[in-house]
C-alpha cells in the first residue's frame, strides 16, 4: 500500500480521541474534546480535539496536527518512525513503502525487537525479585544506607544482580530464549572463546524504559567499595536502544509534567529517583552523556520549561552552558540551578534538606542570563564565537531578535552585527523586490495574506475561484506564497504532510479554531472578494496620492487636475461598497 493509502487506512483504523486518550483525561465539550495539554504546563483544558476532523489543537502553546503529529511529538518519534508504529499498532501493511526483501528483513526485525523485549522483561522481574528475595539482603543494605525507600524502588522497578556468572543467562535458556540473542540484547556478554556469561553481576539494577514503558536497557551501580569495577555499568547500544536517545525516568515524569510538574533535568539515575523519592516526580537524567538533540525533543514534547540541575564546579558549569544552549535554541526555556562544589541533589536534599534545595532553586538564573554570565568570564572572542554560533542555531526566527539584544547588551556588543549574521545564516526566503516597492506611501501595505489563506486552507477545492480572481497575486508575505504553492500542488487530501510546523498550527486553526462550520463557502467567497475590492481600491487611493504629493508645486496645474479627479473617484467608489 502506498504512503498515502496507509495514513488514510491507519487514520480510519485508529481514532485520535482514542489515541489521545491515553495520555489524557478527555471530557466533552460540545462538538469537541477537551483536556489539559500534554505538551505544556497546565491545569486547565486548553487542549481540545475535534473527532470529525481528526485535528487537535491547543488554545495555549499552540501545538497542533493530526493523528500522526500528536502520536509522534508526544513519543519523540520523526514521521517514518510514526508511521511504522501506527502501522504496525493497526496492522497495515506498508509495502511500496520499501522493496520487497528488505521489508522482510524489517518484518523479522521487528519479530527479533519483540523478543528482545521480552528478554527485557524476564531480566527486569529476574532483578527485582533478587532485590526483594535473600540474596537481596546487601542490596537492601546499601539502599537503606542512601534512603531510598522500598516505595520508589518499586515504581522505578529497580532489582539486583546477583553474583553470579549464569544467573539472568539461566533464565532466558528456561524461557526458551537462545543466549546469543541476550548478547545481541546486550544483557549478555561474549568472551573471546565464545563463552555466553551475565554481563551485570553484583549491581544495583536501574531498569531504562521507553516512553512506551518497555524496558530497553538497564543501568548497573556497584554497591561497595569493589577495586578496579566501573562505578557503573549500562547496556550497550543494541536494536533496542540508542545512547542519548532516551532520558532516564521520562516514563514515569511524563503524566507528571504534563500535569504541571517543573520539569528537572539531572545528571544521573541516583538524582532522578532521590528527586522523585521527594516528591519531585518532574525529574529526568541524561545517562553520563551530554544531552542530546534528540532527548531534547523527546522532552519538549512534554513541556516548554525545563530546569536543569548541575553540579557547581567547572565541568558541571560548562555541561550547564551547553545544555541551557540546547534547549534555548529549540525554544524551550530553562533556569539553571547549581549546586555549591562537592554536593549533589541526593547530598543536598538529604544532607542539607529540602529548604536549601528549594532556595537554590529559587534564586537560579534564567538560561540566557546564566549563559551570559558564564561568557564573561570566558576570552572575550570566545564569547563571540559562542553568541554567533548560538543565534545560527535558533530555530525560531522570532526569537532571534530578543537573543540578539540579551547577548548583545550581556557582553556589550554591537546587537546589529551580531544579528544581522545570525539572519544572514538563516537564508531567510526573500519576498521578490517589486512587492516589496509596491507601495508608494511609507506606511505598510495593508495586507489579506491572512484571510486569503484561511479561506483557501478551509475550502482548497476553491483554489481556482481565487485564481480568477487574482488572489494569489495579492498575497505578499512569503509565508503565504509558500503556502499558496503547497496548495496548488498537491492534492487537497494530502497536503497536511507537507506542511510545517506553522503551516500545520494555521492549518488546524482555520479549520477547527474558534471557527464557524465549513458550510457556507459562498458567503465567506463573497466576503473575500469585497475585501479583496476595497483594498484594490485603497490600492488606487494611496498611488494617487502619492503621486498628488509628488506632483504639487510643480505648477503643472493639468496634472494635478487630473490626479485630484482620479482621487475623487476613488473615494467615492470606497465610499459606495462600504454602504
Ligand atoms: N555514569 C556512567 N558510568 C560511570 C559513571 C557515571 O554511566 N562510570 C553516569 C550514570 O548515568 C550516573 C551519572 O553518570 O548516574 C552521574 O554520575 P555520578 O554523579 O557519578 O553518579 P550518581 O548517579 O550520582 O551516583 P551516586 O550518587 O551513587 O554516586
Ligand atoms: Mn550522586
Amino acid at each position: 500500500m502506498s504512503q498515502r493509502r496507509a495514513i488514510q487506512e491507519i487514520k480510519a483504523r485508529l481514532s485520535l480521541v482514542d489515541v489521545v486518550r491515553r495520555y489524557v483525561e478527555l471530557k466533552r465539550n460540545g462538538a469537541r474534546w477537551v483536556a489539559p495539554c500534554p505538551f505544556h504546563q497546565e491545569t486547565k483544558p486548553s487542549f481540545s480535539v475535534n473527532e470529525e476532523e481528526g485535528f487537535f489543537y491547543c488554545f495555549g502553546c499552540h501545538a497542533s496536527g493530526d493523528l500522526f503529529d500528536f502520536y509522534g511529538r508526544i513519543n519523540g518519534l520523526d514521521f517514518r518512525e510514526t508511521l511504522e508504529a501506527l502501522a504496525e499498532e493497526t496492522g497495515v501493511v506498508l509495502d511500496g513503502y520499501d522493496d520487497g526483501p528488505a521489508t522482510a528483513a524489517r518484518r523479522q526485525g521487528l519479530s527479533e525487537k519483540q523478543q528482545m523485549l521480552r528478554l527485557h522483561d524476564l531480566a527486569a522481574n529476574h532483578f527485582a525479585s533478587n532485590l526483594g528475595g535473600s540474596a537481596g539482603e546487601e542490596c537492601r543494605d546499601y539502599m537503606r544506607r542512601r534512603g531510598l525507600s522500598e516505595e520508589i524502588a518499586r515504581s522505578f522497578g529497580l532489582g539486583w544482580s546477583l553474583r553470579d556468572w549464569q544467573s539472568l543467562t539461566d533464565v532466558f535458556r528456561r524461557a526458551g530464549f537462545a543466549p546469543e540473542l541476550g548478547v545481541k540484547a546486550a544483557l549478555l556478554s561474549q568472551n573471546g572463546r565464545g563463552r555466553i556469561y551475565d554481563r551485570f553481576r553484583g549491581r544495583f539494577m536501574f531498569p531504562i524504559r521507553s516512553l512506551s514503558g518497555r524496558v530497553v536497557a538497564f543501568g548497573g551501580r556497584i554497591i561497595a567499595n569493589e577495586e578496579d569495577e566501573a562505578k557503573y555499568i549500562n547496556s550497550s547500544d543494541s536494536p533496542l536502544y540508542k545512547k542519548g536517545e532516551h532520558l532516564y525516568g521520562l516514563y514515569q515524569a511524563r503524566r507528571a509534567i504534563a500535569a504541571g510538574a517543573p520539569a528537572m533535568l539531572t545528571e544521573g539515575y541516583m538524582d532522578v529517583v532521590t528527586l522523585h523519592q521527594f516528591g519531585y516526580t518532574g525529574a529526568v537524567g541524561v545517562l553520563g552523556t551530554a544531552l542530546t538533540p534528540e532527548q531534547v525533543k523527546r522532552l519538549s514534547g512534554f513541556t516548554s520549561t525545563v530546569e536543569l540541575m548541575f553540579d557547581g564546579d567547572r565541568a558541571g558549569r560548562k555541561a550547564a552552558l551547553r545544555s541551557a544552549e540546547m534547549l534555548l535554541v529549540r525554544g524551550l526555556r530553562c533556569r539553571v540551578v547549581l549546586f555549591p562544589e562537592g554536593e549533589d541533589i541526593d547530598s543536598l536534599l538529604r544532607g542539607q534538606g529540602q529548604e536549601v534545595f528549594e532556595s537554590l532553586r529559587a534564586s537560579a538564573p534564567e538560561g540566557l542570563a546564566f549563559c551570559i554570565r558564564t561568557l564573561r568570564d570566558m576570552a572575550p572572542r570566545d564569547a563571540v564565537d559562542w553568541a554567533r554560533t548560538f543565534l545560527k542555531q535558533v530555530e525560531q526566527p522570532e526569537l532571534v531578535s530578543g537573543y540578539a539584544s540579551a547577548l548583545a547588551n550581556g557582553l556589550g556588543l554591537a546587537e546589529t552585527e551580531l544579528r544581522e549574521q545570525a539572519v544572514n545564516a538563516r537564508r531567510l526566503s526573500s519576498r521578490p523586490a517589486s512587492v516589496a516597492q509596491v507601495s508608494p506611501v511609507s506606511r505598510p501595505r495593508q495586507t489579506c495574506d491572512r484571510e486569503l489563506m484561511t479561506f483557501a486552507v478551509r475550502y482548497p477545492h476553491a483554489l481556482p475561484r481565487l485564481r480568477d480572481l487574482g488572489a494569489h497575486l495579492c498575497l505578499s508575505a512569503p509565508w503565504s506564497r509558500r503556502l499558496w504553492e503547497k496548495l496548488e500542488k498537491t492534492p487537497p487530501e494530502d497536503v497536511f504532510h507537507l506542511l510545517d510546523e506553522r503551516e500545520k498550527t494555521f492549518w488546524v486553526r482555520c479549520r477547527t479554531g474558534n471557527v464557524p462550520p465549513l458550510d457556507n463557502e459562498e458567503g465567506e467567497f463573497a466576503a473575500l472578494r469585497s475585501m479583496l475590492d476595497r483594498m484594490q481600491l485603497a490600492g488606487q487611493k494611496a498611488s494617487v496620492t502619492a503621486a498628488l504629493r509628488q506632483g504639487a508645486g510643480t505648477g503643472d496645474f493639468e496634472m494635478d487636475l487630473e490626479y485630484l479627479r482620479a482621487l475623487q473617484e476613488t473615494l467615492e467608489r470606497t465610499h459606495g461598497k462600504q454602504h
